[in-house]
């Protein structure tokens, strides 16, 4: 079993067979996540094919390609264009009726039909504006912060925001973000001074 990645909340091995095994690293069932999976893949949304679910194991089609975020990086895509995938994307979500609360580009595979969107450990039900704000948070949250990506971020973010309802949902996105076990402190503290940009880049749409 060879390590693929390895994100904040699992690790993902290649399995052979165009498979990959997903293992979350915290305690839990991805049975709920599968079957969102599932039903949205019988509905036509681009995601992984689900072969098994047990546990904190997922097994799923390998999809083969770089992420959005490794594309911006290697300048194979501009953030006009990573704009407006993330933007179609939240159009299919809205469409089929469910929230996924983490879409980024490092979520986004870009396989060979298209963009397909992956890690749906947050997935539920609420108003696609939430979806929306939680996307424009989380770029706005690499923006405010010191790494290397935060001005490809803010560029992003001043593409994507404008262009969706990020505001409507914004303080119940906070909120969302505050309760992630993920986060780090500094991450945290920065969560006001991320969602002022967010409503800064928006002001006057
Ligand atoms: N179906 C897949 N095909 C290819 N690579 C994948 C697939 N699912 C996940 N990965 C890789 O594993 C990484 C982590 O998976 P992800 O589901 O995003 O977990 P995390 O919650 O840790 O971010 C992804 O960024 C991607 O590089
Ligand atoms: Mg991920």
């Amino acid at each position: 079993m060879r390590l693929l990645a390895k994100g904040r909340g699992a690790d993902v091995f290649d399995i052979g067979d165009g498979r990959v095994l997903r293992r979350c690293r915290y305690e839990g069932d991805v049975a709920k996540e599968a079957a969102v999976m599932r039903r949205l893949r019988a509905d036509g949304f681009p995601v992984p094919a689900v072969f098994e679910a047990s546990g904190r194991d997922l097994v799923m089609e390998r999809v083969p390609g770089p992420s959005l975020l490794a594309a911006m990086r290697s300048g194979d895509k501009g953030v006009v264009e990573a704009s407006e995938i993330m933007l179609a994307l939240h159009e299919k979500l809205r469409g089929a009726g469910i929230l996924h609360l983490d879409l980024h580009p490092d979520n986004i595979l870009l396989g060979p039909d298209g963009p397909v969107l992956i890690d749906w450990t947050n997935s539920a039900e609420g108003p696609p504006e939430l979806d929306a704000a939680v996307s424009a948070l989380i770029l706005a949250q690499v923006a405010v912060g010191e790494a290397e990506l935060a001005g490809l971020a803010e560029r992003l973010l001043r593409e994507f925001a404008p262009r969706t309802d990020a505001v409507t949902e914004l303080k119940r996105a906070v909120e969302y973000r505050r309760a992630n076990p993920t986060m780090t402190e500094r991450e945290l503290a920065d969560l006001d001074r991320a969602a002022e940009l967010v409503r800064h880049v928006t002001a006057g749409r």
